[in-house]
């Protein structure tokens, strides 16, 4: 792998800085809409063709898709790339959005990033060495009693005009457990499950690009990450991510 973690994180952070003089100028920040419930500003185009031209400069070998720009080169080894994950809340100026790049060889994620630059937290791992917030080990939550739990899910499955819309889940859930939220960024709702905020997520019609650094991350801290029939890997159409304490009890809801 032609790039170190180190050198990973440096190149995000500075994508972070792109997205914080949109993200401070909101004013001039033009919004347009993908489709009636799907935004995109200029700042995500911004940090993608930031992300895009460094990654593949720095490694060549390897190819790229970004949520905008869509694939380009190599697929079989490539950077998955959220440019802003949470465009709604960053277009409203909340801080609850992140950045979401992992890199990808053979269908296995290798390396996840998510960089929050709003609250300065920046989520990392690296396949079997384990899953760090700011520098520092994390690890899923202890939590073993759902009635006890807080759970965070997400309403992808509204902009697609799904039947199956996520809302009579939530009331199942919701009835059964203490705490329940709705963040507005899928990648850093699968970072707190990792750093034992929450103690599960689930979301139905995301897309990789939303999930695969966050995914790789709850993983490496312990997570159980499955489909919503319980079938482990990540699955962005039925993603279902846990502490593993509570995982049967959840799955039985879903
Ligand atoms: C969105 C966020 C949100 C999720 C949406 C995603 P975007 O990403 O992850 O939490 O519920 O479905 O599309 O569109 O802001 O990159
Ligand atoms: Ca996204
Ligand atoms: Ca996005």
């Amino acid at each position: 792998m032609s790039i170190s973690i180190t050198e990973l994180e440096a190149i995000v952070r500075a994508a972070g800085a792109i997205a914080l003089t949109h993200f401070n100028d909101l004013k001039n920040l033009a919004v347009n809409k993908k489709s009636p419930r799907d935004l995109v500003t200029d700042a995500d185009v911004a940090v993608e063709a930031f992300l895009k031209a460094t990654l593949t400069e720095k490694c060549p070998e390897y190819g790229f898709w970004g949520e905008e720009s869509g694939q380009s080169a190599n697929q079989f080894a490539r950077w998955v790339v959220d440019p802003i994950d949470g465009t709604h809340s960053f277009s409203r100026g909340q801080y609850f959005w992140s950045i979401s790049v992992a890199l990808e060889i053979n269908q296995e994620m290798i390396i996840g990033a998510v960089y929050a630059p709003a609250l300065n937290d920046y989520y990392t791992a690296e396949k079997g060495k384990g899953a760090w917030k700011n520098g520092l080990p994390i690890t899923v939550s202890s939590e073993s009693n759902l009635a006890d739990t807080m759970v965070a899910t997400g309403f992808a499955c509204l902009r697609s005009y799904l039947t199956d819309n996520n809302l009579e889940r939530f009331g199942r859930i919701a009835q059964k457990t203490t705490g329940q939220r709705r963040f507005g960024s899928a990648a850093m709702d699968l970072c707190l499950v990792a750093d034992g905020q929450v103690d599960a997520f689930w979301e139905q019609e995301l897309n990789l690009y939303d999930v695969a650094a966050g995914a790789l991350i709850a993983q490496e801290a312990g997570a159980t990450v499955t489909d919503f029939q319980g079938n482990v890997g990540i699955y962005p159409k039925q993603i279902l991510v846990t502490n593993g304490k509570i995982f049967d009890e959840i799955l039985l809801l879903m």
